[in-house]
């Protein structure tokens, strides 16, 4: 059975105590599940004190950034080598990072080859801006996004990635993502199908098939099963509504739903 996959990008939200206080209660309300994989994404700051909180048979954890480089003269960063043992996986080239800090394709190509070098699964974030969108220009920002992020990987190292699709003007503010505008299900899908196909095509069948994919970009719990019968997705990637307790284990509610649904058959 394909597990759906569940992460929960805090963003710069929360700080030791607030993050403890989030865990705790998502603790309480999220029960075991065998078959979705849930992810928290917590600041660097907060990424020990929560590793030793987390019931592990729940949560990952994932980290929303690193620096490619394994040590050396670079002050106020951290490594993939630092965070190799505590977390899962490290959130890879997210639009806020390529469009606020400047990250180029570049850079994200070295951080996603860091991450593998570390043993730690990259969630690559790929997805076009408006402007792209309406000059027609998604699949060819797709492309170029992928090609370089992938370009130094084996077939087997990217059938083990996460790809997230995040539209970057779906992407809420981490306040208003209810009312937010969000992507149509058929523009996922075409995405979603663009990259699989990418992937098919220069990396493999197998990989094609196994890399596995995310929807990013406000949301909430009413949308989770529409969105998971979208062929090739596989999950989510949440910002303001994984700040939630109620809104982020509804969003884990409403997967599991779907999947006792009978609709868990690839
Ligand atoms: P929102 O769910 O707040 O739109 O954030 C999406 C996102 O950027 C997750 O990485």
């Amino acid at each position: 059975m394909r597990k759906i996959l569940i992460v929960g990008n805090w963003k710069m939200h929360l700080n030791t105590s607030q993050a403890s206080l989030l865990v705790h209660r998502l603790q309480e309300r999220v029960p075991i599940h065998r078959d979705i994989e849930v992810v928290l994404a917590p600041t660097m700051l907060t990424l020990q004190p929560l590793s030793l909180q987390i019931d592990r048979r729940k949560f990952r954890l994932a980290a929303q950034n690193a620096y490619w480089r394994d040590e050396g003269p670079f002050t106020g960063e951290v490594s993939f080598t630092m965070l190799r043992d505590l977390v899962h996986y490290v959130i890879v080239g997210h639009s806020e990072r390529r469009h606020i800090f400047e990250e180029s394709l570049e850079t994200v190509r070295d951080k996603t080859a860091a991450a593998i070098r570390n043993e730690i699964t990259p969630i690559l974030c790929v997805g076009e801006t408006k402007v792209e969108r309406d000059e027609g220009e998604t699949k060819q920002v797709l492309h170029d996004q992928l090609m370089s992020a992938l370009s130094n990987l084996t077939s087997a190292e990217v059938a083990d990635i996460v790809i997230a699709y995040e539209p970057v003007w779906a992407i809420s503010d981490g306040t208003n993502f209810k009312e937010h505008i969000m992507a149509k299900p058929d523009q996922v899908a075409d995405a979603v199908r663009y990259i699989r196909s990418y992937v098919t095509d220069v990396f493999g069948e197998r990989a094609g098939k196994d890399v596995r994919i995310l929807y990013g970009g406000s949301t909430v719990p009413e949308i989770v099963s529409g969105f998971l019968d979208v062929p090739g997705v596989d999950g989510f990637l949440v910002g303001g509504a994984s700040l939630n307790y109620h809104l982020f284990s509804e969003i884990i509610a409403a997967a599991n739903r779907w999947q006792r649904q009978g609709n868990e058959e690839d």
